[in-house]
């Protein structure tokens, strides 16, 4: 950690490394137990058990819907799904000239309307972000966009808006475990950008276009698919220990292992693991699985002679790009399916900031030069 002593200030904490700035319920990162708790469940209970509106109410209240509520929740996501004709026009607009989907969402939700009710506003950016994914998606590659269906769940819509076809059961069953795995952990950049914003008393739909804006950067959420991109590299299994061997000879780190704050497990990989072996089970096509899970073996014990006792093991990238693959999405709908879910545990952080609220007003020191005389 970068900490460095000032006279006046205290400790400099580059990044906020170390600092805690909130009290949360929504969730908790164990990276020395390779924990994740998500509203109180375990991310192994919670993600491969729950509807993402299940999920969504867990967060936004504080405990599990009553029947009549995840209706309720269900059918207010799925009236909210159509895009007003000047956002679906703006998203039509950037997704001709070839952007970043991602550049779609962050326009799409600064335009959305904000009232002073913050869990329909809520509704309405989570309800819109896939509906805005799958249109920029479509269209940027040539083909008309699918109307949303009100009579398909937020997961199943979704894929049904990317794919213009009904998902399977298994299908909705692996992208809706995703969905729950990442819906949230702990105060990651784009968690504390929209915690930041809501201090302010700003509206939440500013809060999370402010979010979807740190989520894009590639040091977050944004560098979509370089594990699925090394698999694909090693092209097939009689390849992958000299392959991997090579890279590790030459100090370069291998994509989808180890983790900054996971020391033994990310738990989150195990979720997508068991979702991706069940999705690669029911019919999908499993040539890149089999030769993924494959390449992960060998990485492994690879890893271990590399960085003995360091317990480098797969991350959640890795399971990600293997799960959104089966499902037919390509990795430029990496990062904004993440959006999609983030979406809902940046709002369960903006309403549990305003309960808790204080302005974040950190400090900084200055390094500059002082009492400069004006050129004449
Ligand atoms: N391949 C090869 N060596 C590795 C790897 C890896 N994937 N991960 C760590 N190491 C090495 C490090 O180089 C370090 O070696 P050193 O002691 O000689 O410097 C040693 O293992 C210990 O590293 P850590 O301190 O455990 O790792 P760090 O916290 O620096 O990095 C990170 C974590 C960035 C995730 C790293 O493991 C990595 O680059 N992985 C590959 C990229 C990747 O998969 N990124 C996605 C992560 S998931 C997410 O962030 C959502």
């Amino acid at each position: 950690m970068d900490t460095i002593r000032t006279d006046d200030l205290g400790a400099l904490r580059a990044g906020l490394e170390g600092v805690v700035v909130a009290e949360t319920t929504l969730s908790d990162v164990d990276g020395e137990r390779g924990r994740l708790t998500i509203g109180g469940y375990p991310v192994e209970e919670l993600a491969p058990n729950a509807t993402f509106e299940q999920t969504a109410f867990l967060l936004w209240n504080g405990r599990l819907p009553r029947h009549l509520e995840e209706t309720d929740l269900r059918e207010g996501l799925a009236a909210r799904r159509t895009l007003d004709p000047l956002v679906a026009s703006l998203v039509h607009e950037a997704a001709k000239t070839g952007g970043p989907v991602i550049d779609s969402v962050r326009m799409a939700v600064a335009t959305l309307r904000t009232t002073t009710d913050d869990l329909q506003d809520a509704g309405a950016v989570v309800a819109a972000i896939p509906t805005v994914v799958a249109a920029h998606h479509r269209i940027s590659h040539g083909s008309e966009p699918v109307p949303p269906r009100e009579d398909l769940g937020h997961t199943a819509n979704y894929s049904y808006m990317l794919r213009g076809v009904e998902p399977t059961e298994a299908e909705v069953q692996a992208l809706q475990t995703y969905l729950n795995t990442v819906v949230d952990h702990g105060l990651n950049a784009s968690t504390f950008v929209a915690r930041a914003i809501a201090s302010t008393g700003s509206d939440l739909v500013s809060c999370l276009a402010g979010a979807v804006g740190a989520l894009k950067g590639p040091l977050h959420g944004g560098a979509p698919g370089p594990a699925l991109d090394m698999v694909i590299e090693i092209g097939s299994l009689d390849r992958a220990e000299s392959h991997l061997r090579n890279l590790l000879a030459r100090g370069e780190r291998l994509m989808g292992f180890g983790h900054r704050v996971y020391r033994v497990r990310d738990p989150r990989a195990d979720v997508l693991a068991a979702a991706a072996e069940r999705l690669y089970a029911s019919g999908v096509d499993r040539s890149l699985y089999d030769l993924a899970t494959g390449v992960e073996a060998i990485a492994l014990r690879l890893l271990e002679e590399h960085k003995p006792g360091r317990s480098l093991r797969t991350n959640v990238e890795f399971y990600t790009a293997l799960l959104l693959h089966g499902l037919g999405l390509p990795s430029s709908l990496f990062t904004p399916t993440f959006a999609v879910a983030r979406s809902v545990g940046w709002a369960a952080h903006v309403l549990e900031q305003r309960r808790q609220n204080r302005v974040v007003r950190p400090q900084s020191r200055y390094v500059g030069e002082r009492d400069l005389v004006w050129p004449r």
